[in-house]
């Protein structure tokens, strides 16, 4: 268990475009948030590893931009490893005691990652989705809970004002008896063509991208998945090489746990091929209908629109995370991508200078207690997908 020094020691896995931004595909969320973050907590040091040492050069770039940007002085550095992950990350955490470490590599890698920096009784946040199986997010939330630590995973929609309204609502009954959700919820072709060529055949768009909407359904319910079928359509990627589904479209039957009888069903259908002329990189709407009328949330076209000739027509989503100026006109990165990894470490701050007991914060954050609902939807979609479209029940995830 880390003890409280002057300053915390950060541990980020990967150094891609979520960590970085690498080669202009965005901000770098995590260490543009880290850099925020630093700005009103001593973070002494963020260690960035990952297995290709032509990161370094990546990740000073980004760390030099990010403090440029926002005026922050966090100290980067880049480390090489190895892919034999339980001995690199024991090597890396008797070097330095870190306080907590962000897992942000390919999807199939987590659960090797974060079962390795559990092991070393060191707080963690993971991206989603968890892990693939359902088997392995038990597996991680068991090293957590026997280590006493804190472990949650980056489900930035719980965040969303939009979404919290909605939850408001929800939680209000102004919908009367819930019905159905439908989601739509799309990326470019160039995220699997191009940005994740390395590791987009060894996931699928409903584990990577359909995951956000099973986590929220449950965050706005408190319902609980009971079976789940998906059908997936292919041809555009195979035929270029990747061997992964074009879109899937899943069905789920959610139940209250307070009453059996009163269930819902949400129908989720994500694709990531749609053209690289897309307004924006992310397509999502949702509806929820109930007995007593309908919510829907356009989740792209948030009324920002820039038209350029270099640029064509763009739909912003200013609330996503980007640097935005401050009341002094100081860019400061915000949004909810942000506030969602800023708790983060402001949560491990308190836990570990005793503050708060790790614990106490179960139920009100994403913890990976929490990600057994939408990591056993994973699951049984990804089991009915390799299953000719069978029906899986999931029984008690949570
Ligand atoms: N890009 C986003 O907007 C976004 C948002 C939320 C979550 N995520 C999730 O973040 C994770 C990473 O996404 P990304 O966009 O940074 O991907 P990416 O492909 O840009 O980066 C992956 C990183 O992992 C490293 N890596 C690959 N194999 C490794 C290994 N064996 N050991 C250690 N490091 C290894 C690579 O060097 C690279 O730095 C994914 O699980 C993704 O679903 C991404």
């Amino acid at each position: 268990m880390p003890v409280w020094r002057e300053g915390m020691k950060v541990l980020v896995i990967g150094a891609g475009m979520y960590v970085t931004g690498r080669d202009g595909t965005g901000p770098g969320t995590v260490l543009s948030s880290l850099a925020q973050t630093s700005k009103a907590l001593p973070i002494e040091e963020v260690t960035v590893v990952a297995t290709s040492p032509a990161n370094a050069a990546t990740v000073d770039a980004a760390a030099a931009r990010i403090n440029a940007t926002i005026g922050s002085d966090l100290k980067v550095r880049y480390r090489a490893i190895a892919r034999t992950v339980d001995d690199e990350i024991a090597a890396l955490c008797s070097d330095a005691r870190y306080d907590c470490a962000i897992v942000s590599v390919p999807d199939h890698l987590h659960f090797a990652y974060a079962r390795a920096i559990l092991r070393q009784a060191v707080h963690c946040l993971v991206v989603k989705p968890l892990t693939p199986t359902l088997a392995e997010a038990r597996e991680l939330e068991r090293i957590r809970a026997e280590n006493g630590l804190y472990g949650v995973v980056e489900f930035h929609k719980r965040w969303d004002a939009t979404n919290l309204w909605v939850r408001r609502e929800l939680e209000s009954r102004t919908l009367g008896k819930l019905l159905y959700f439908t989601v739509e919820y799309s990326q470019r072709i160039t995220i699997p063509w191009t940005t994740f060529r390395s590791w987009s055949s060894r996931t699928n768009i409903f584990q990577y991208l359909g995951v956000h909407y099973v986590d929220l359904i449950w965050f706005l319910t408190r319902c609980v998945p009971i079976r789940a079928m998906a059908v997936g359509t292919e041809g555009t990627l195979r035929r270029h090489g990747i061997d992964t589904w074009d879109s899937v479209h899943a069905t789920v039957i959610w139940q209250n746990p307070a009453d059996k009888a009163d269930r819902f069903v949400s129908q989720i259908s994500v694709n990531w091929i749609d053209p690289a002329c897309s307004s924006a990189m992310s397509d999502q709407k949702f509806s929820v209908i109930g007995t007593r009328g309908r919510i829907q949330c356009d989740q792209k076209n948030r009324g920002l629109e820039v038209v350029h000739e270099d640029l064509g027509i763009q739909q912003i989503n200013p609330y996503f995370s980007d640097y935005l100026p401050d009341v002094d006109g100081q860019l400061a990165f915000r949004g909810y991508g942000h506030e969602s990894i800023d708790q983060f470490v402001r949560d491990v701050f308190d836990v570990v200078s005793r503050r708060v007991d790790a614990a106490e914060l179960r139920g009100n954050r994403p913890t990976m207690r929490e990600a057994l609902v939408s990591t056993a939807v994973v699951d049984a979609v990804n089991q009915s997908l390799a299953e000719n479209s069978s029906w899986k029940d999931m029984r008690d995830p949570v």
